[in-house]
Parts: C-alpha cells; structure tokens; sequence
C-alpha cells in the first residue's frame, strides 16, 4: 500500500481577498476526489492569525507562547472550514481536527482525508506538515503556499530575486537561516524548524503556488510541476 502524501495549504491561500476562493476549494475538492489512497492536509491560519496577533500584541500581549496560541486557534478555524467542504463533497474526511501529529496518523489508518492546523507553540503549521510527512513516511512534504517557488532572496523586497527550481535542503536553510521560531505569525517561506527536521529526518520537500490547483494536482500525482523541489542533500 503506498504511503499517504502530505500537503501544507498556506493560510493566505483562503483569504478574503483572494478572488474565486470558492472555487478553488471546490476544484480541490474535486481534485482529492481524484486521488488514490490517504492524504493529510495541514491548513495554515493567513490572514486570521495574522490579524488576531496583531490585535493582542496591539492591546500589550508580548509573550510569545500566548501569541502562538492565538495563531494555532486561526489554523484550527480555517482547518474546520476546509474540513467541513471536502466531508460536504463526499470525501472520507476523519471528523473533528486533531491537536497532535499522532492523532493525525491514527486518523489515517482509517480515513482517505484528515485535516489539521496547528499543534503547540513554538513553530508553524510548515513544521506540522513536515512532522506529520515524517511520521506517515510520505515521499515528500508538499508546501502549496502564495508563491509559485522557493526564491533567492525575499522577492517582496529584492526585485533580482530568482527563482529555483531545484536545490538542496542545505541550500533552503542557507536562506531560511537556523532553526529558531523567532516571533508569532512571522513568515518565512518555508518554517526554518520543519527544514531542520527535514533535514534530520531526509524528507524531501516541495513548494508550489497554491492558487494553481493544476500544479497541486500534478504534485500529488507525482508528475512533474512548476514549483521548487527539494531534495536531501
Ligand atoms: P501558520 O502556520 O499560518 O504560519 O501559523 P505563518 O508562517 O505565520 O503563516 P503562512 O504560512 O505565511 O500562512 C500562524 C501562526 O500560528 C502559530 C505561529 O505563531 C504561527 O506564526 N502556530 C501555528 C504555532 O505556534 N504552532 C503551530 O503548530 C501552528
């Protein structure tokens, strides 16, 4: 029996602003319809943690765990939405969001599809889905995110920045820098402790922009896709 596959959705990729969401959702639906065997999905919280952190740094909460935990609330909110519409589709979705990743794998043995957000403090919903890929020994950790590739510098500030296609896990933590949650909802492209225990665990990973339900399909079929893969090494 094939391992199941494991997919990151990056928050921003169910924001309000974000044309057509509905449709998108349905197409992934529609999608994991398709899909052979087991699939678990990690959704992040985008612009719902975003703004809740924001409101209690705002009112004077500085401490990072509290801050963390509002982020995970988001995550688990936006996981319950995505839960409910793939159940709503006829997929066999475990029901309720696990909290920990062990959960998760146990809602795999007996469900095609489980959905959660985020855990505990102290990282994000990336290192989530690495720990749960890890667990589950998925081929690759999937990160579908806002952004169509991993780049060579932030391309929201540096106009040269390029993008990759192929690299190593090494090269991501050169860009991601070392394994430290350094402030609630902050973003890096991919959490630099879920590359870390990438890293230790030899999971290869992928990041693809998200809103291109095509390049999700292709990634979970295992074709070849626009996006970034990253390989042990
Ligand atoms: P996200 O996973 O959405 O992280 O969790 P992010 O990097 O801020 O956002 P994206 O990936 O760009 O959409 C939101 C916040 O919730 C907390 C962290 O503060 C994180 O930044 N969180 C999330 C945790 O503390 N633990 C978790 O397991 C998940």
């Amino acid at each position: 029996m094939a391992y199941p596959l494991v997919l990151a959705l990056g928050g921003s990729l169910l924001r309000p602003e974000e044309s057509e969401r509905h449709a998108w959702i349905s197409s992934l639906a529609n999608l994991l319809l398709g899909c052979e065997g087991s699939i678990g999905i990690v959704v992040g919280g985008g612009a719902a943690a975003r703004e809740a952190i924001e409101l209690a740094r705002g009112r004077g909460e500085n401490d990072l765990d509290t801050l963390d935990e509002i982020g995970i609330a988001a995550t688990r909110v936006n996981a319950s939405i995505v839960s409910q519409i793939l159940q709503d589709a006829g997929l066999d979705v475990f029901a309720g969001i696990p909290s920990d990743v062990a959960s998760a794998v146990q809602g795999l043995e007996a469900h095609s599809v489980v959905v959660m957000g985020g855990t505990r403090p102290g990282h994000t919903t990336d290192n989530v889905a690495i720990r749960l890929a890890i667990e589950v020994k998925a081929a690759r950790c999937l990160i579908a995110t806002n952004v169509a590739y991993v780049y060579s510098s932030d391309p929201r500030v540096d106009s040269g920045a390029l993008p990759i296609e192929s690299m190593t896990l090494s090269e991501l933590q050169n860009i991601v820098g070392p394994p430290v949650h350094g402030k609630a909802g902050g973003s890096s492209v991919i959490d630099p402790i879920g590359v870390q225990a990438a890293i230790d665990n030899n999971l290869p990973l992928a990041v693809l922009d998200g809103r291109e339900m095509e390049r999700i399909g292709d990634a979970l079929a295992g074709k070849p896709f626009d996006g970034t893969r990253i390989e042990v090494g």
